[in-house]
């Protein structure tokens, strides 16, 4: 089933080289089957796992997952040790797959906040996964989208003030390449999951002229067929960027 919208994906060609994740949902799965929320995670870490083989196989180039928001940082203290407990658990499992996949992994976000343990795994997950060619896999930990702007407009003063640049050579273009993503192009498709029709501070810049795709499904319920459907659902929108159709 899900191999038939793979098929159907790569006969309709334009496939989004970047694809961008909201994934929302994991606690009311949980609640759902009267389990803790961690349990939630713990599931939807699963369906990381699937959208890192379904982007492989559909030939997405990057894809950029929000993992933990700066507001995250709020919730109760054993949702938050859980969380970084999965985290430094799906490094260790998956490392060597992702490398022998030709994934190269990356962390954005302000990674000082996060526990030593967690910043050793994540440093060492960068470095093992470094010459992935074939898919660069973006998780957006302690993220919050207005930090990051704020963060690049800090950097272009620091900039301006120590003569290195001119501040009429403040463009677009400059601010973007001071943003986390500054490797990348902007998403193309933007997912979220759970039916929230929000962008919680997730890549506000980035995602100016993202397709935006909501499902009801929740986030670990989310598998490969899903993904397929999301990219077919881009690839039925005419995407104008501002001008007319061609
Ligand atoms: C949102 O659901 C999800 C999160 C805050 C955490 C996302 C984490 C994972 C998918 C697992 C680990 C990921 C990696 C990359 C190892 P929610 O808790 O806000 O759900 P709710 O809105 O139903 O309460």
């Amino acid at each position: 089933m899900s191999e038939e919208l793979l098929r159907q994906v790569k006969v309709n060609g334009s496939v989004p080289a970047h694809v961008a994740i909201i994934m929302d949902g994991n606690g009311r799965w949980a609640r759902e089957r009267a389990l803790p929320r961690p349990f939630g995670h713990k599931a939807g870490m699963k369906a990381v796992r699937e959208v890192v083989e379904g982007a492989l196989a559909a030939g997405v180039e990057v894809l950029t997952l929000f993992a933990f928001s700066q507001e995250n940082w709020q919730r109760p203290a054993d949702e938050i040790g859980a969380l970084m407990d999965l985290l430094q658990e799906y490094i260790a499992r998956e490392m060597s797959e992702l490398k022998a996949q030709g994934v190269s992994v990356r962390f954005l976000g302000d990674l000082e906040r996060l526990s030593p343990g967690a910043r050793a795994a994540i440093d060492r997950l960068m470095t093992h996964t470094a010459e992935g060619g074939r898919l660069a896999l973006n998780i957006c930990i302690s993220y919050g989208s207005r930090a990051e702007l704020a963060r690049a407009a800090r950097l272009l003063a620091e900039d301006a003030v120590a003569g290195r640049l001119d501040p009429a050579e403040i463009t677009e273009e400059a601010v973007t390449r001071r943003l986390y993503t500054a490797a990348w192009p902007d998403p193309d498709l933007l997912i979220r999951t759970s039916g929230e029709f929000r962008l919680s501070n997730f890549l506000l810049w980035q995602l100016a002229y993202a397709e935006l795709y909501v499902t009801p499904v929740l986030w670990p319920d989310f598998s490969r067929k899903q993904l397929f459907e999301a990219l077919l659902a881009y690839q039925r929108r005419d995407r104008r960027f501002g001008k007319v159709s061609a």
